[in-house]
């Protein structure tokens, strides 16, 4: 099959190459000159793992371009991959969506389905529609289907490759997406859940809100195992083996960050408000949140009362481990106060870099090492590989001070406590 997809960023890039592999002609377009130019040139302008690899494998099957329309005008399948960030006020900006379906309005010559993957509040696949209608295009030459993605950054193309569901949306009198969605998709193993365009766009909410109510669920909990002297891992653990909860998402910490947790928690609740329903749980689920940073900051006040002045080092700087995305990275908003609190702000990334508005007030290191060298203290912010199995013993002899904060709970306590260093977590004993 011959498909357009339309944004070359994480989720575009990655379906992009993932339809590549499974054996169709895919063009990936995007206004950004400059990303199309690197994609031409073999170079991929974002880090997920595989990525470079799977995208070289399948280079005699996929093509980048900024040609937008020009390539709209020629597939039958078109597949809108563009960002959909928030509004000041949380509601979703779908600028960049409509202005992708005034570009397809301009290319349709023939019939061609139009899959949205971008995740978009209820309504706007309609929306979408009535659009298209509106600017004259006949219904018969065109279907609008709605199609969430749920990959995670860091594992994309093992999400994309092995998806837990497909959610298909479609208009009541669309009898020809179906099928062609199952096409598009063979090869993959996956139930798929067929149900209206407002249906898949709500399942697409709600699960990144049950998700995140999760996380924020057991930082709760974190806090309160703190009083009683519990570890909140053992708590995980006990009601993680309830096949009814499930162990995934019940890791305290800084809390969730990225790109689209807190995006679309606060555009549910924007869509729920719209419509007259008061979410509560969602409200509930942002403001514990919006805490975690500075339930570690006040932790580390305890431990260290003077701040000013103090070396602090801040490992990780991604929102997660395995990427470079930096949107709404919690480690980003700790180096953010931390600096503004006087100290003398280092940090280390394996991958991603300081925003540019903090080059001036922490310092990024080359290495680990480096960057942990005379530390007063060490905070953990992102757990990656590389920082959690970073040796302890040389941890301990080339840092001034003694005190490590491990917001995600990834280090042994007893051990770092051994080495005699002073452990300071949530929810940890
Ligand atoms: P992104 O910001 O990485 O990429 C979006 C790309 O779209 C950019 O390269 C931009 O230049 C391009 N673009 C904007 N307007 C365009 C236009 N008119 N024509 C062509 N290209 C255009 O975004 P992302 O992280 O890939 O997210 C895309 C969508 O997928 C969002 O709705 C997001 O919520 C959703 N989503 C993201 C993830 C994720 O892990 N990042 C997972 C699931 C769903
Ligand atoms: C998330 C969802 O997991 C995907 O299914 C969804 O497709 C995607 O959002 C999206 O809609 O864009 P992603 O943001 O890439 O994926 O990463 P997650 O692994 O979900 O982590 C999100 C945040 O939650 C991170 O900051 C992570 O550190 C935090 N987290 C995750 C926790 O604090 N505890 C956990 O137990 C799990």
């Amino acid at each position: 099959m011959d498909i357009c997809v339309i944004g070359a960023g994480y989720v575009g890039l990655t379906t992009a190459a993932v339809l590549a592999q499974l054996g169709h002609h895919v063009t990936c377009v995007d206004i950004n000159e400059e990303r199309i130019h690197k994609l031409q040139n073999g170079k991929v302008p974002i880090y997920e793992p595989g990525l470079k690899e799977l995208i070289l494998n399948n280079h005699d099957r996929l093509r980048f371009s900024s040609e937008v329309t020009d390539h709209i005008r020629e597939a039958p399948i078109v597949m809108i991959a563009v960002g959909t960030p928030s509004l000041p006020d949380g509601k979703t900006n779908l600028t960049y969506v409509y202005s992708v379906v005034d570009m397809i309005a301009e290319s349709i010559t023939s019939y061609k389905t139009i899959i949205t993957k971008s995740t978009v509040p209820p309504g706007t696949n309609e929306a979408i529609y009535n659009q298209l209608t509106k600017k004259g295009i006949n219904p018969e030459h065109f279907n609008v289907v709605s199609n969430p993605e749920f990959l995670r950054e860091g594992s994309a193309i093992y999400d994309m490759e092995n998806p837990d569901r497909i959610v298909v949306g479609l208009r009541k009198d669309d009898k020809k997406s179906a099928k062609i969605v199952k096409d598009m998709y063979q090869g993959l193993d996956a139930p798929i859940i067929e149900t209206s365009l407002s249906g898949a766009e709500m399942i697409k909410y709600a699960s990144n809100a049950f998700l995140a109510t999760k996380i924020s669920f057991i930082n709760e909990m974190a806090k309160i195992c703190d009083q009683y002297n519990v570890n909140v891992d053992d708590v995980s653990k006990g009601i993680g083996l309830d096949a009814r909860i499930g162990p995934h998402f019940l890791q305290a910490g800084l809390g969730y960050g990225g790109s689209c947790f807190p995006k679309d928690v606060w555009s549910l609740e924007q869509s729920a408000l719209e419509k007259g329903v008061d979410p509560k749980i969602l409200k509930a689920v942002q403001q514990v949140n919006a805490d975690q940073v500075d339930v570690y900051i006040n932790k580390l006040q305890k431990a260290m009362p003077n701040l000013k002045g103090k070396k602090i080092t801040v490992l990780g700087i991604a929102f997660k481990p395995n990427t470079d995305d930096i949107r709404c990275s919690p480690a980003v908003e700790l180096i953010q106060k931390l600096s503004e609190s006087d100290c003398d702000v280092h940090t280390y990334d394996p991958k991603a870099h300081l925003p540019s508005f903090l080059q001036g007030q922490a310092f990024q290191h080359a290495t680990l090492k480096q960057a942990i060298m005379n530390a007063d203290c060490v905070i953990i912010a992102t757990d990656w590989k590389e920082i959690k199995e970073f040796d302890l013993k040389t941890m301990r002899s080339i840092m001034k001070g003694n005190i490590i904060v491990d917001t995600r709970n990834c280090l042994d306590s007893e051990v770092v406590r051994e080495l005699g260093l002073q452990y300071v977590g949530v929810g940890r004993p």
